[in-house]
């Protein structure tokens, strides 16, 4: 697809995904108008995407309708990464998660239902899967959610193949499967491998919830940012289409791997209690997005790891040798 010339909104734009699409997105000459509350966005997310002509900040949040359907004009395509996104705060508070996740998802869907908007590309989630034992996960498997997360994010994608059935709407949803890279942040809410690089760089032991033998299956946020421009060049619409690397992990491997490439080995791997709503193994089964979106990663973990190390020892001018 030519971009230039595009109208393309991002909501969440200032969190760690939606500002790297929109990195990408300017990139390519869209015009990209982009909406964040920043509770978990930060600005600094968008150094780069502020000084391009082409975008659009507006803070403000997607529980508010008249606010989204001022934006939503002459909009063509809608990506929407706004969310709650903490599945062990979604344990503590149900009731935001649903109100963000899938209150905040029906306020789009409306919205760009009454201002017209062609293409809804939605970021969904692995979590709506649970703990089903079938690996790897595929589309048209059983899902059974086992935290408040991931059944806000499994109605919200019944909402988007509704919206599609009943009103026509060309919406299709992107379940991730553990995104990391650069802009993720080390926070207590963050994603594992944000988390242990915080440790590592303060030279404290890694923290493993459960046995290590946990598994995920995580991608690099660059195979994520190229699988939603795909979404926007292929129709699927009313589609789900898991997004992953197709090379799980467990835990134990993911903490070595770690360790060797920061060369901090003498650094122990230490076990506690499992968390809360996690589930045990992630794996996708990425076929059906090869095939409909001509999705294809092309990253590995090793070199994933490697990539976002190095932007954050660059960005935060820390002392670490990677191998
Ligand atoms: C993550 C995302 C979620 C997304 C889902 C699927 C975050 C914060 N959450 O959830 O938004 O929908 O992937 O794409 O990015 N763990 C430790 N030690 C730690 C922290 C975590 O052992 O210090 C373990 C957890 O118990 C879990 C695994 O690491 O077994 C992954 O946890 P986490 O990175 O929080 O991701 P998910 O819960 O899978």
């Amino acid at each position: 697809m030519d971009f230039h010339g595009k109208r393309v909104l991002i909501t969440g734009v200032a969190g760690f995904i939606g500002s790297n699409l929109a990195d990408r997105l300017l990139e390519l000459g869209a015009n990209v108008i982009s909406v964040d509350n920043l509770f978990n966005g930060r600005l600094e997310n968008l150094d780069i995407a502020l000084k391009n002509k082409n975008f659009e900040f507006h803070k403000g949040d997607i529980r508010d309708l008249n606010f989204l359907l001022d934006l939503f004009k002459d909009v063509d395509i809608v990506y929407h990464q706004a969310a709650f996104t903490s599945v062990p705060q979604s344990v503590i508070m149900p009731n935001n998660c649903n109100d963000v996740n899938v209150n905040g998802v029906l306020n789009i869907l409306n919205a760009a239902r009454r201002m017209d908007v062609e293409k809804i590309i939605f970021a969904s989630s692995s979590s709506v899967y649970g703990d089903t034992p079938t690996l790897p996960k595929r589309e048209d498997m059983r899902r059974l959610p086992i935290s408040p997360y991931g059944v806000a994010k499994l109605a919200s994608e019944a909402y988007m193949q509704v919206y599609h059935q009943v009103y026509g709407l060309k919406t299709t949803s992107l379940r991730y499967f553990n995104v990391f890279g650069p802009r993720q942040r080390d926070s207590p809410y963050s994603g594992v491998i944000a988390i242990w690089l915080g440790r590592i760089i303060r030279d404290d032991d890694l923290i493993v919830f459960g046995d290590g033998k946990n598994s995920r299956d995580f991608t690099y946020i660059k195979d994520v940012v190229q699988a939603n421009i795909l979404a926007a060049e292929h129709d699927a619409p009313g589609e789900i289409l898991n997004i992953g690397a197709n090379l799980p992990i467990t835990l134990t491997e993911l903490a070595k791997l770690m360790l060797k490439i920061t060369n901090k080995e003498h650094l122990n791997i230490i076990y506690t209690d499992p968390r809360p709503g996690d589930i045990i193994h992630s794996y996708a089964d990425i076929s059906k997005a090869m095939e409909l979106i001509k999705f294809k990663p092309q990253y590995n973990q090793e070199q994933g790891l490697k990539d976002y190390f190095k932007w954050y020892i660059n960005k935060y001018e820390i002392e670490l040798q990677i191998n």
